[in-house]
């Protein structure tokens, strides 16, 4: 299984956002309302806003290719004044779960982080989606606080946000 993390470009934008339909609709349905659902991917996955985020000095959008096919994909962004860094968005394709890539993207984006002086790296997930906390638990993330934010529409996000401590990382650097 050749593996390769490479940043995300405007071609890609399109592929991704199909991606991020198909594990959505793998994902949330149980969780979320199929009305949120779609909210939120038009939100989040707009082609002209992932194309601005591609020229964002702060935000990084990276691409994980298995034998070249797309099979996952993750974006950050720095917050708290450059202190953390927030794994905004981390999916793999349904077939391909559990083979480590998910880890891949996250060692990635630690690496990324520590480069810049980030001491943790912090996300955001459902509560109820019991599958990715378990993923994150094992690599390094351990819940830091409960929050429920009005996203608009009615909606909500019933969050846990989860923090990794960066070990490599000192108070100096
Ligand atoms: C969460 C996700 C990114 C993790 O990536 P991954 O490549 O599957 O995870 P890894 O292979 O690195 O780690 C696997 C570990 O995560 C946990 N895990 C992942 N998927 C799981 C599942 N469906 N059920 C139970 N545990 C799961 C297990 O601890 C697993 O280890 P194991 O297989 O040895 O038991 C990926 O599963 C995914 O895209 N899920 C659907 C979308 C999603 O929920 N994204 C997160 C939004 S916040």
């Amino acid at each position: 299984m050749n593996v390769l993390i490479t940043p995300l470009t405007a071609a890609d934008v399109d592929p991704v956002a199909a991606l991020a339909r198909r594990i959505w609709q793998q994902t949330y349905p149980g969780i979320i309302s199929q009305a949120q659902i779609d909210f939120m991917l038009e939100q989040r996955y707009h082609r002209q806003r992932l194309l601005d985020e591609l020229t964002r000095p702060d935000l990084w959008w990276d691409q994980l290719r298995v034998d070249g096919q797309l099979a996952g994909f993750s974006s950050c962004m720095r917050v708290d004044g450059g202190k953390e860094m927030k794994l905004d968005k981390i999916y793999v394709e349904p077939a391909r779960q559990r083979l480590g890539l998910g880890a891949r993207l996250i060692a990635h984006v630690a690496e990324r982080a520590l480069a810049l002086g980030c001491g943790t790296l912090i996300l955001a997930v459902n509560k109820r989606n019991q599958a990715a906390i378990v993923a994150y638990r094992k690599h390094g993330f351990a819940v830091r606080e409960s929050v429920c934010v009005d996203i608009g529409q009615g909606f909500v996000m019933d969050d846990f946000i989860m923090a990794k401590p960066l070990p490599g990382h000192t108070a100096e650097s």
